[in-house]
């Protein structure tokens, strides 16, 4: 069984020296990329600009910008069975990337952005049986807005988490998730490296 991964954030740039990123640093996505090659699937990890090493066994494909994200998920996606989209994409990307360094007295203090594609909407078509994960940051209690983007994206099951709750979130090694079905049912689990998180993951896929 192939599994496909996205995993960091997305680097977004202004000019060669400059960019819009987020916090992301990859780790759920690595872990979850490692945790599928050890339970046996063969994995595609398409990874965003990380200070990560490539898990033993797993195919890493490296990209900058949500439009190269959305490019190697287009490419990848026809011979995965699941795609778990754990990247942070950024939302937005400057409308112009200037191929010299701006000048501080040219950037005039107004940034115009245009809307990156949603990934997981775009590929959406393409579906067929294959089975879609998602992830839900969220700043605060996450269930709400997670059950309505496991709608909206159509998937199989998203991994909601607060970011701001202790031992949970960005550039830390523990994560406490809930797990959303299409059915209405959830699990919530405890506080749980991101490693165990991953393998809990990974255990549910055949159920989906
Ligand atoms: O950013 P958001 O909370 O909408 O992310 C929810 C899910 O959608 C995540 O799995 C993320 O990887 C995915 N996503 C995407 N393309 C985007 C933004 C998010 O596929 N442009």
């Amino acid at each position: 069984m192939n599994l496909l991964v996205t995993a960091g954030p997305t680097r977004e740039p202004i000019d060669p020296v400059r960019f819009l990123s987020n916090r992301s640093t990859g780790k759920m996505g690595f872990a979850v990329a490692q945790a599928a090659a050890e339970a046996g699937w063969a994995v595609t990890l398409v990874a965003g600009p990380v200070a990560l090493p490539t898990p033993p066994g797993v195919r890493r494909v490296d990209v900058t910008t949500a439009l190269e994200m959305l490019a190697a998920v287009e490419r990848e996606l026809p011979a995965c069975d699941v795609f778990v989209s754990a990247a942070a994409v950024a939302d937005w990307r400057p409308e112009a990337s200037s191929p010299v360094k701006l000048k501080k007295a040219a950037m005039g203090g107004t940034l115009r952005l245009v809307p990156n594609p949603d990934i997981l909407k775009t590929v959406r078509p393409l579906k067929g049986a294959r089975r879609f994960v998602g992830f839900a940051a969220e700043t605060g209690e996450p269930t709400a807005e997670a059950a309505r983007k496991l709608r909206e994206k159509g998937l199989d099951l998203i991994v909601a988490n607060d970011v701001t709750a202790p031992g949970a979130g960005f550039a830390v090694e523990t994560n406490r998730v809930t797990f959303l079905f299409p059915d209405g049912r959830r699990e919530a689990l405890p506080l749980l490296s991101k490693r165990e998180v991953a393998q809990k993951l990974i255990e549910r896929l055949p159920c989906l």
